[in-house]
């Protein structure tokens, strides 16, 4: 395959690395909140999870900087162009929504509860905004209902990539799969 049908390994590692963290800190948030008396009563998950989750605000400024000077592989010529425009569009919510709104919902909330976030369980995070308890719950909704849609969206990117391989049988997946065309 060339180079033009696949993305570069740089840009497989922070897609893959990035989904790993991304999901990971997806289900560690749900049960650390769902199942918080039996598996979350030092609030050791929720460390976990901030630690996790808020090194992709460092990935991602690597990751939009890459993509910005390396192009993305053609989609193959079978998809429609509206089909092409809804991958595009989906892609760009992938990028906003998921990867830069949601953690940074979660800097917000913990910036107005003035609780701390240690990037990577290493690195204190400044607060973003002044702690004000009025807006808690505010905050707390928006990462709560945005973590869900998330859900729904990264569920469907992942079952569209699953199409394109076993039904349409394209080279969409392939393309970000490992060892082809790096
Ligand atoms: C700097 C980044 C983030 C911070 C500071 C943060 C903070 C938090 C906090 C404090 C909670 C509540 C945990 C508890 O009450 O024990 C939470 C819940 C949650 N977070 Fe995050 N979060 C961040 C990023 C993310 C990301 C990237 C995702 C998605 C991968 C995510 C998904 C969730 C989910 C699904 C919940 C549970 C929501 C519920 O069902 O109530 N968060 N987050
Ligand atoms: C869990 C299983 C996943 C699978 C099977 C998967 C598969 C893929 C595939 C095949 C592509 C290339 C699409 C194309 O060329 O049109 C892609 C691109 C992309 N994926 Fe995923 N992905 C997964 C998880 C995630 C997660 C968790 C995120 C972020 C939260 C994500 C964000 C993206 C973004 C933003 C792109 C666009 C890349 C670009 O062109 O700049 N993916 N994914």
């Amino acid at each position: 395959m060339s180079k033009a049908e696949s993305y570069t390994a740089t840009a497989k590692w922070l897609h893959w690395g990035m989904a790993l963290i991304w999901v990971a800190a997806w289900f560690v948030g749900i049960v650390a909140v769902h199942w918080r008396d039996e598996l979350n009563p030092q609030h050791q998950l929720t460390f976990v999870h901030k630690a996790m989750a808020s090194v992709l605000l460092l990935l991602i400024v690597l990751r939009v900087g890459w993509r910005l000077t390396h192009a993305a592989p053609a989609m193959p010529a079978t998809m429609s162009p509206l089909m092409q425009r809804g991958a595009f569009v989906g892609h760009l919510l992938l990028y906003g929504v998921a990867l830069v709104g949601l953690p940074m919902s979660g800097w917000y909330w913990s910036s107005v509860a003035d609780k701390p976030i240690l990037l990577a369980g290493l690195l204190l995070l400044p607060p973003l905004v002044e702690p004000d308890q009025s807006l808690y719950d505010l905050a707390k909704a928006i990462h709560t209902y945005t973590a869900w849609l998330c859900g729904v969206l990264v569920g469907g990117h992942a079952l569209v990539a699953l199409k394109h391989h076993f039904i349409d049988k394209d080279n969409v997946l392939a393309g970000m799969l490992p060892g082809r065309g790096d």
